[in-house]
């Protein structure tokens, strides 16, 4: 590992009727004297086209990357500082993780060296520490049962088993079933005590399991009787489930632990509120290592969540392997101060690169099911399309002129253009290999933000604008997402993608699922389209949103600042009519990572707030009860 020898401090000055200034200072800590450099930076407060620099010259921008140039003849000696200022932000900043989020010094030989960050700092006022997000709990029901289920009237005992195991009689499936929530709990709590074991054990209790045909496949039922446990289940999901309950009454009725009980007598019956329990990744900002991305679906299927949607592309790296376009992972899934992918979001002086062989996707997807989670992929097209169009520029219109619009993100014509032929042969070959790696029932295809005015100076667009007699860039839109969705079509697959999907004339709601994520009432007009929706509103959802006003709380904040108790307050149904009520699927976390530097601030800003969503998925609205939540939600496990 290298030990910076640069560090960079920073703070944000209020300036009125603006966006703010940034003050920056570069401290050299090593014993080289610097000429003729330059200071790059990542940071989602970016720099304004119209911006004044002091002492300093930007020299380049895209997106969030930022570079800088010292004034002519500016030396900075071993212990020196050179300071700057920039007046000129796209947004004012609000928290502490508004400013650089990585910086790096190239020299004038071009060699890059490693800088570290200190803390966005607050110019002209204190700035403030957090309150804490969780209250302490409170419950009269001393049970560990996250989500909280339908029904239950339970009696705590004073005695712990020391493990549960399958009666005498119990089918291999339910031994197998039983197994695989054992090693489920064996790798989230790898210290504790476990759950189960497979054969009768002093000190524990039998269960007996039985199949009830005509339950729902996600319905269980247990009942704590003197002589033993009696597990019903409507389907192989509901067993799951049933023994998922089991090993958190066991979880938080451990000696040691938080003052839950085991219960000795009573009843559980329980079943989800909603079919689509999702949680959405984002591994385009930042790469999660496939031992990661199967841990993650561990905490899933912990939280009885049903649907993985794996956000695999964006503008900043396409992540899926596919063998027909070798250079989408090599090219597109590296960002390095030299590579065609230029640092984003955190990258420093070093280039990283990572994405997901086939082998790799088919092992995740395989556990995820394994677990009665369907893996959702999404490839977000048109928009979002950088790292694809760095790495296939013959995908664009070689006419169009450049920079001709930008992305609400800062990239510069970024969507995959609908005039061209070669589009779908390319998406036709990549869905190809998705239906093969996927069984998913849909394939998302993103759809979002895409930037008005985009293909707008291409002359092929223009042309097939006039062909087709489409207005505007949202009606190029719908043109390709209809031809999108004949693909999907002729493959099996049925279309899913954010409510933008739904401009310009949209597609046939026939099939169609969209995610309503700019508010919560653009959910209730796609359900009055006809369109199936889910339910993620960023005000509510998005778990990458500060969770505090306060500037020392981390996280984004264009949707608001999104406390754990807003979001376990949160009623997606909210005021859906009840005729629509039908079109809504269920609910969705989503999990953007822009701000996700580090395993600390995964952590940080997903827990509790994912089990909050997943307890608004599962358990009905007049069972939830947020003292109860808050008791609960600290034993749940992280990655
Ligand atoms: C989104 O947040 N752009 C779906």
């Amino acid at each position: 590992m290298t030990i910076p020898q640069f560090r960079l401090e920073a703070a944000w000055e209020p300036v009125a009727g603006t966006s703010g200034k940034f003050h920056f200072s570069l401290v050299n800590l090593s014993d080289e004297t610097l000429t003729g450099f330059r200071l790059s930076y990542t940071s989602l407060t970016r720099t304004a086209e119209k911006h004044v620099c002091e002492n300093a010259r930007l020299t380049r921008k895209v997106a969030n990357y930022h570079e800088y140039a010292p004034p002519e003849g500016f030396t900075l000696a071993p212990g020196a500082i050179w300071s700057f200022t920039v007046e000129g932000l796209t947004r004012p900043a609000k928290h502490v993780t508004d400013g650089a989020k990585s910086a790096y010094v190239t020299t004038a030989d071009n060699r890059h060296l490693a800088m570290a960050i200190g803390d966005l700092m607050l110019k002209g006022a204190e700035s403030r520490t957090p309150p804490r997000l969780l209250p302490d709990g409170k419950t009269d029901e001393p049970f560990s049962l996250l989500p909280w289920p339908r029904e239950s009237t339970l009696e705590p005992g004073d005695a712990v088993p020391v493990a549960l195991y399958p009666a005498a009689g119990s089918t291999a499936a339910d031994v197998a079933a039983m197994a695989a929530i054992q090693g489920l709990y064996q790798r989230l709590f790898p210290v504790d005590h476990l759950p189960f074991s497979l054969v009768a054990v002093d000190g524990g209790i039998a269960v007996t399991f039985a199949e009830k045909p005509g339950h729902a496949d996600e319905a269980y039922e247990i009942a704590f009787e003197p002589g033993g446990i009696q597990l019903a289940y409507g389907g192989a999901a509901g067993r799951q489930y049933g023994l998922t309950s089991l090993a958190q009454l066991l979880h938080g009725a451990r000696p040691g632990g938080s003052g839950f009980r085991f219960p000795k007598s009573g009843r559980v019956s329980d079943s989800p509120r909603y079919g689509w329990r999702g949680c959405h990744l984002d591994v385009s900002r930042q790469f999660i290592p496939t031992a990661d991305v199967l841990r993650f679906v561990d905490l899933l299927a912990w939280h009885k969540l049903n649907i993985f949607h794996w956000h695999l592309t964006d503008d900043e790296a396409w992540r899926l392997e596919i063998k027909a376009y070798p250079a989408l992972t090599d090219t597109g899934a590296r960002r390095g101060p030299d590579e065609p992918l230029i640092p984003q979001l955190g990258d420093g002086a070093e280039p990283r690169h990572g994405f997901y062989s086939q082998k790799e996707v088919r092992a995740i997807v395989a556990h995820a099911a394994s677990l009665h989670i369907e893996t959702v992929p999404e490839v977000d097209i048109p928009g979002h399309c950088t790292a694809v169009l760095i790495t296939y520029p013959d995908l664009t219109d070689g006419q169009e002129a450049p920079d001709s619009y930008r992305s609400v993100q800062g990239y510069p014509n970024n969507a995959l253009n609908p005039a061209i032929e070669a589009t779908y042969d390319f998406l036709g070959k990549v869905f190809d290999e998705m239906v093969t790696l996927f069984p998913s029932e849909y394939i998302h295809i993103g759809g979002d933000e895409v930037a008005d005015g985009s293909w707008l100076k291409s002359p092929l667009a223009r042309a097939l604008m006039d062909k087709e007699g489409l207005a505007g860039t949202f009606e190029l839109q719908s043109h390709f997402m209809k031809r999108v969705k004949a693909m999907l079509d002729a493959r099996g697959r049925k279309l899913a993608g954010w409510n933008e999907v739904a401009h310009g004339g949209g597609v046939s709601p026939d099939g169609t699922l969209l995610m309503a994520w700019q508010n919560p009432e653009v959910g209730i007009e796609l359900a009055r389209e006809g369109y199936d929706v889910v339910m993620t509103p960023g005000q509510a959802y998005y778990l990458d949103m500060v969770q505090a006003e306060e500037w020392q709380e981390p996280g984004a904040s264009w949707a608001g600042t999104v406390p754990p108790a807003h979001t376990y307050a949160y009623e997606a149904e909210g005021e859906f009519p009840e005729a629509l009520k039908g079109r809504l699927r269920g609910i969705q976390a989503c999990i953007w990572t822009e701000n996700f530097i580090s395993r600390a601030y995964f952590n940080h800003l997903v827990f509790p707030r994912l089990s909050a969503i997943a307890e608004a998925a599962w358990t009905p609205r007049e069972r939830k009860d947020w003292l109860r939540f808050a008791a609960i939600a600290p034993l749940s496990p992280t990655l």
